[in-house]
């Protein structure tokens, strides 16, 4: 889990001299143009006898971010190998092209089994972004290739043998912040990552308990403490309670302390969703695909990365994360359709649809968070099948009672390029929830998924600025590439820098 790439800033000495096992280049330009733009490049190409443009005529690289060249060996040069990597324009790129450029360097670079490479990739820049920003996401896409799933594999994949990159430029303070600020979320992300991919009968709601008192064992900044079935009880906390009934693993709720600051600073809230198996319980989902389901922790996984990464930073804020961890099973002794449960606000909820597990829970979680009398609150919960129908897998959806607070968490979104879209919370969806039996049910019918799990959300966060990230379809993705993506830490952990400073 706690594995990273190390980097490096600082510039360097003619290329020919560069001792590096892979040095990069780029090699950008107009769109089909057979001359070099790219300073370093052409030292390159004046170095080597004219191979690079020999090879750029040849169209074995392009300009075309979808092009790279690996050179094995050049003899001219000190470096081993040299990987020339087409990037576009060079200058003023796309943030999307910039991506893909990062992207498939460091792909290459870990193919390649290098266990370091030097960038001269000083001349490129992307349209209204800073280098400090290049640098970022660049440590970002570094830190995630680090990251191997092995634990229930008997053949474990070998390690990411790269361990440090070297960008060729003028260091700074502003760039060495971004360096570390990028590699402190990658590694949040990859915790989320490891903890989502678990499968359900390892990481189950005690696993997550004892990982959190692991993480605080780690950070003298941090401290744990758990809430067990029987204090739940005590607290009447009588939704979350309905969701555990029908399993034998013990619910728990998990409040990670994590303090950069005088205890008198309020501290900012998040909120986790934890369910460690979601069947659906009595309304049991269809099988196919159910296995995904051990993902329905994805949120609580998000708030640990981003607990990791800010202690990390030793960001100087307070924070209160608490997870309502749980696992959600059929029985005789599960709740029932039809079922009434009184929530720790005391507002009473017939559970019309077991399978809306994730609200019960949130519900009772988001009461305990009040007591903190944090500044903010945000819920992340891989909520509703709904979320993925309206925005698919590129952006969470996000919700507020404030809108200049979805504002400041979009904004962290756009810098950190964790999408996320401002959904509507409007007072028309909120009678969805109304019944004959009890102050709401826990489902809001056809029609706006997302935005009714939201509405029911919000009855619990009435007296706080909250906000509610559905990730549901961001969090993890399927198919080829199954696994857990780490999302959204990134937004919530940038959020929080921005709180800091
Ligand atoms: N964990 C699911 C939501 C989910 C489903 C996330 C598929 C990602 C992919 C949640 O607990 C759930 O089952 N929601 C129901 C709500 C419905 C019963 C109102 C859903 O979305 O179908
Ligand atoms: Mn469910
Ligand atoms: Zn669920």
């Amino acid at each position: 889990m706690g594995k990273s790439i190390s980097i490096v800033i600082k510039p360097v000495s003619a290329i020919e001299a560069v001792s590096t096992p892979c040095l990069v280049i780029p090699v950008f330009g107009e769109e089909k143009s057979t001359s070099l733009s790219s300073k370093c490049a052409k030292q390159l190409n004046s170095v080597c006898n004219g191979a690079v443009l020999a090879l750029l005529k040849r169209g074995d690289i392009t300009n075309s971010v979808d092009s790279m060249l690996l050179l094995p060996t050049v003899d001219q040069i000190k470096a081993d190998r040299v990987l020339l990597v087409g990037c576009g324009t060079g200058k003023n790129l796309s943030e999307a092209d910039f991506k893909k450029i990062v992207d498939k360097l460091v792909k290459q670079l870990k193919a390649t089994k290098v266990k370091e490479a030097t960038l001269l990739i000083d001349e490129l820049s992307v349209k209204g972004r800073d280098k400090a920003w290049m640098i970022e996401q660049l440590s970002i896409k570094a830190g995630l290739i680090a990251y191997n799933y092995t634990e229930t594999l008997s053949k474990p994949k070998p390690d990411t043998v790269l361990k440090k990159l070297t960008l060729g430029m003028n260091s700074s303070k502003a760039l060495l912040t971004a360096a570390k600020q990028g590699q402190s979320i990658a590694s949040g992300m990859n915790v989320a990552r490891e903890l989502g991919n678990l499968p359900g009968n390892i990481c189950t709601p005690t696993y997550l308990a004892n990982q959190a008192k692991a993480l605080s064992r780690k950070h003298a900044s941090l401290s744990t403490s758990i809430v067990e079935e029987k204090k739940m009880r005590e607290l009447g906390m009588g939704s979350l309670l309905s969701v555990t009934a029908g399993t034998d693993q013990p619910a728990k709720l998990i409040v990670m302390n994590y303090q950069g600051t005088s205890k008198t600073v309020k501290p900012h809230a998040l909120v986790g969703k934890g369910i460690t198996f979601d069947s659906g319980g009595i309304s049991l989902k269809p099988g196919a695909g159910m296995d995904e389901m051990k993902y329905d922790m994805c949120g609580a996984a998000s708030v640990f990365g981003a607990i990791n990464a800010i202690a990390e930073l030793k960001l100087s804020i307070n924070v209160v994360a608490v997870i309502a961890a749980a696992e959600n099973m059929p029985s005789s002794n599960a709740t029932k359709p039809g079922d009434v449960v009184t929530s720790m606000s005391g507002q009473t909820i017939e559970v019309l649809n077991t399978d809306a597990e994730g609200r019960l829970v949130l519900c009772d979680a988001i009461s305990y968070a009040e007591r903190f009398k944090p500044q903010s609150i945000i819920d992340i919960a891989t909520l509703t099948g709904a979320c993925v129908v309206a925005l698919g897998k590129h952006a969470s959806a996000l919700y507020s009672n404030e809108d200049d607070f979805a504002e400041t968490l979009l904004s962290a979104s756009q810098e950190v390029g964790d999408k996320a879209w401002h959904m509507p919370l409007w007072d028309e969806y909120q009678a969805q929830l109304n019944t004959n039996f009890a102050d709401m049910a826990n489902i809001g019918g056809a029609g706006g998924g997302s935005v009714t799990a939201a509405c029911f959300l919000s009855r619990f966060a009435k007296n706080m600025r909250w906000a509610h990230l559905d990730v549901a379809g961001t969090a993890w993705d399927s198919g080829a590439n199954k696994g857990a993506t780490g999302r959204p830490v990134a937004l919530l952990t940038k959020y929080l820098i921005n709180q800091s400073s």
